[in-house]
C-alpha cells in the first residue's frame, strides 16, 4: 500500500471535511455548502465510502488530499504531511537528501529567529530596537506574535552562534543568513544593527527575514533574505501564516505593502491582512491567496497604487477572477500612519473600500475632463485596458456602459478599442489567462447531451445489474464523448468477467492504477447519480436509464440526419440524381428509426 492509500484508508473523509464545512447526511452521502464558491443551497457532496467529494456548482472535486490542498492552500507534499500526521502514518521521504537539505535550511532560519528574538528581549545592545518599537507603538503582544527580533551591530554574532550549534558555514550561507566577503573565503552576518521581521511560510516556519534599519544608514531602509531553497519570493506573502483563517472566515484579504503596516493592521483587529513586502503581486501569490478568498482589499499608498508594478499585480489578480477593492488611504499615508493617527478613519476606509474599477474611474476623471476631446482619448487609454481585463463579461459590460455614458462614445467603438489595445498589450500573461478563463467557462456549461450521457453511465456504474438488460441496446456511438465510451467498455468487460460478483471498488481500483482522470470522472458520475436518484426504486432507475438511452439515440440520429441533409444540399446543387436518391432513402430510414423510439 502506498503512503496515500494508507492515509486514505485510515481517515474518514467526512470527519476531515466536517472541520471546514457543515455537512448533513443526504441519502447515502453527505452534503453541505461548498467552501470554494458562494452558494445558498448545498451542491457540495461527499461520499464517505469512496472517500471522494465533488461540488456540482463549481465542478471542483477530488479526494481528501485535493480537499486539504485546496482549503488549506497547501501543495501536495504539504497536504501529505498534514494528513499523515493526522492518520498516524509515518512517511518515508522520497528524496531524503533533498528533504534533509530543506529541513536543515528551515532549522537554521528557525534557530536564527529564536536567537534574534532572544536578543531583542535580553541584550543591552537591543535598547535601540526596543526604543524604536515603542516609538512606533508596536505592542508587546505583536512583538511576541510576530516573533520580532534584533540583529546586533556586529559582523559575526549570528554566524558564531550557529556554528557553535553545529551547523556548517555552507548551510548557513545557503540559508541566506551570511554573506561572503568580496574576493575572500570568509563570511559575515547579513543582518546587522537591524530590527528583524521573520518571514514565515504557511506553516509559520521562518524561511527568511526582512530587516529594518534602526538608524540612518547608507544602505537600504530594509534589507531582505535572498531567494533560497526554502524562500521562494514569488510565493511567500508576509503574515499569511497568521492571516489564513481570518481570510477564509471573513472571505476577504487585506493586502498592504510593508511589515510595519501589516502589524498595525493586525493590531487594529483586521487579522485577515498580508503584506507583499513592497513588490508587485505575482501570479503564484494570487493563486495562493485565492485558496482563502476571492476578495482582495488593497491598502496601498495612493501614489503607489498608480505605479506600473502595482498595476501589473492588479491586472494579474483581475485576470484570475479576483474581486478587487481599494481602501482609500488619505493623502500620503500608509495604513500604519492612518491607524496611528485615527483608527476609526482606518475602519471607515476599510468599510467604504470601493471597487477597483470605480476607483480608477474616480482617479481618472479627477484629472481629466470628459468633454474635451484630448481628455476623452487619454481617459479611454487608461480605463479601457483595465476594463478589458475583467473576466466576467457582465461586469465588463457594466463598466463599458458607464464609460460610454461619461465619454458619450458608443459602446461598440469602445469595445473595438479594447480588442486593439489587447493586441498591443506588452503584458501578455494576464490576457492569455482571460481567454483561457473564457474558454473554460464555455466548456464548463456542459450541453444537455453530455449531461444525459454522464447520467446514463453514472446510473450503470451505480446499478450495474441493469447491464444485463441494456447491453444489447447500448451502441457506443450514442455516447457523447470518448471518456464515457472508455468507462462503459471497461465496465462491461469487468462486469462480464466478474460473473455475478461485481465488486465496485475493484473496478475503481483498476482505473486508479491506469487512468486517474477516468477514475475521477467515475467518482464524479457516482456522486451525481447518488445526489439525483438516491430515493429511486429499482424500477424507477430502470425507467430512467431507458429514458436517457432513448434520448441519446434520438440525438444521435438527429445528428446523422443533419449530416445527410448537408450532403443532400450539395448533391442537389451538383445535380447528381443518383446520389440524391440514395441520400433521401437514408434520411427516410433515419426518420423511421426516430418514429420507432
Ligand atoms: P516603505 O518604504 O513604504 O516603508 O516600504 P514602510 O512600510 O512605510 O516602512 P516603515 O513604516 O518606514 O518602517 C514598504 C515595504 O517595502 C519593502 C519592505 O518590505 C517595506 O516594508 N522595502 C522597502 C524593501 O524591501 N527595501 C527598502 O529599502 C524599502
Ligand atoms: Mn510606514
Amino acid at each position: 500500500m502506498t503512503n496515500t492509500d494508507e492515509i486514505k484508508s485510515k481517515l474518514d473523509i467526512v470527519e476531515v471535511i466536517k472541520e471546514y464545512v457543515k455537512l448533513e447526511q443526504a441519502g447515502h452521502n453527505f452534503k453541505g455548502l461548498c467552501p470554494f464558491h458562494n452558494e445558498k443551497t448545498p451542491s457540495f457532496s461527499v461520499s464517505q465510502d469512496r472517500g471522494f467529494w465533488h461540488c456540482f456548482g463549481c465542478s471542483e472535486g477530488g479526494d481528501v488530499f485535493s480537499f486539504i490542498m485546496k482549503i488549506e492552500g497547501l501543495d501536495f507534499k504539504e497536504a501529505l504531511k498534514m494528513l499523515a500526521k493526522r492518520a498516524g502514518v509515518e512517511l518515508v521521504p522520497e528524496n531524503p537528501k533533498q528533504a534533509n537539505l530543506k529541513n536543515k535550511l528551515l532549522d537554521i532560519n528557525e534557530l536564527a529567529k529564536k536567537f534574534y528574538a532572544h536578543l531583542l528581549k535580553t541584550a543591552p545592545q537591543a535598547k535601540i530596537a526596543n526604543d524604536y518599537l515603542r516609538k512606533r507603538q508596536v505592542s508587546p503582544e505583536s512583538i511576541e506574535n510576530f516573533e520580532l527580533g534584533f540583529a546586533p551591530n556586529s559582523w559575526d554574532t549570528l554566524l558564531r552562534f550557529l556554528l557553535k550549534r553545529g551547523y556548517k558555514q555552507k548551510d548557513i550561507f545557503d540559508a541566506g543568513l551570511i554573506v561572503q566577503k568580496k574576493g575572500g573565503a570568509s563570511y559575515y552576518d547579513r543582518f546587522r544593527n537591524r530590527l528583524m521581521f521573520p518571514i514565515n511560510n504557511l506553516h509559520g516556519q521562518a524561511v527568511g527575514f526582512s530587516a529594518r534599519a534602526l538608524e540612518k544608514t547608507d544602505t537600504a531602509k530594509y534589507i531582505n533574505s535572498p531567494q533560497t531553497d526554502v524562500y521562494n519570493k514569488s510565493e511567500v506573502l508576509y503574515g499569511l501564516d497568521k492571516a489564513k483563517q481570518a481570510s477564509r472566515k471573513n472571505n476577504a484579504i487585506i493586502l498592504v505593502e510593508g511589515q510595519m503596516d501589516l502589524i498595525s493592521v493586525h493590531e487594529a483587529g483586521d487579522k485577515n491582512a498580508v503584506a507583499t513586502s513592497g513588490t508587485a503581486l505575482t501570479l503564484e501569490q494570487v493563486k495562493i491567496l485565492k485558496r482563502y478568498s476571492d476578495n482582495l482589499l488593497l491598502a496601498f499608498d495612493s501614489d503607489v497604487a498608480g505605479q506600473n508594478a502595482v498595476k501589473r499585480g492588479i491586472d494579474i489578480a483581475l485576470a484570475e477572477g479576483m474581486n478587487i477593492k481599494i481602501i482609500d488611504l488619505e493623502e500620503d499615508k500608509d495604513p500604519d500612519e492612518l491607524i496611528k493617527s485615527d483608527i476609526n478613519k482606518w475602519k471607515n476606509a476599510v468599510k467604504n473600500a470601493q471597487s477597483i474599477l470605480n476607483y480608477y474611474f474616480v482617479q481618472t476623471f479627477k484629472k481629466l475632463d470628459p468633454s474635451k476631446i484630448e481628455d476623452k482619448k487619454s481617459s479611454a487609454k487608461i480605463l479601457l485596458p483595465v476594463i478589458g481585463k475583467i473576466p466576467n463579461l457582465i461586469e465588463q459590460n457594466h463598466y463599458l456602459k458607464k464609460l460610454s455614458e461619461i465619454l458619450d462614445v458608443s459602446e461598440n467603438i469602445l469595445r473595438e478599442s479594447i480588442e486593439k489595445s489587447k493586441k498591443k498589450s506588452y503584458n501578455k500573461i494576464p490576457d492569455k489567462k482571460v481567454s483561457q478563463r473564457l474558454k473554460n467557462a464555455s466548456t464548463e456549461k456542459k450541453d444537455r447531451v453530455s449531461q444525459m450521457g454522464e447520467q446514463l453511465i453514472g446510473l450503470l456504474l451505480k446499478y450495474p445489474k441493469n447491464l444485463d438488460y441494456f447491453e444489447a441496446q447500448l451502441h457506443l456511438e450514442v455516447l457523447p464523448n470518448k471518456e464515457l465510451v472508455k468507462i462503459y467498455q471497461e465496465l462491461i468487460n469487468f462486469y462480464k468477467n466478474s460473473q455475478g460478483s461485481f465488486d465496485f471498488n475493484l473496478f475503481l481500483g483498476h482505473f486508479k492504477e491506469s487512468n486517474e482522470q477516468l477514475f475521477n470522472l467515475c467518482q464524479t458520475l457516482l456522486l451525481l447519480v447518488e445526489k439525483d436518484f438516491f430515493d429511486f426504486s429499482e424500477k424507477e432507475i430502470k425507467q430512467q436509464i431507458t429514458e436517457n438511452l432513448t434520448d441519446l439515440k434520438k440525438e444521435y440520429i438527429l445528428k446523422q440526419k443533419k449530416i445527410l441533409e448537408k450532403e443532400l444540399q450539395e448533391s442537389e446543387k451538383t445535380g447528381e440524381d443518383k446520389i440524391t436518391d440514395e441520400l433521401l432513402l437514408r434520411v427516410s430510414e433515419l426518420d423511421k428509426k426516430l418514429m420507432e423510439l
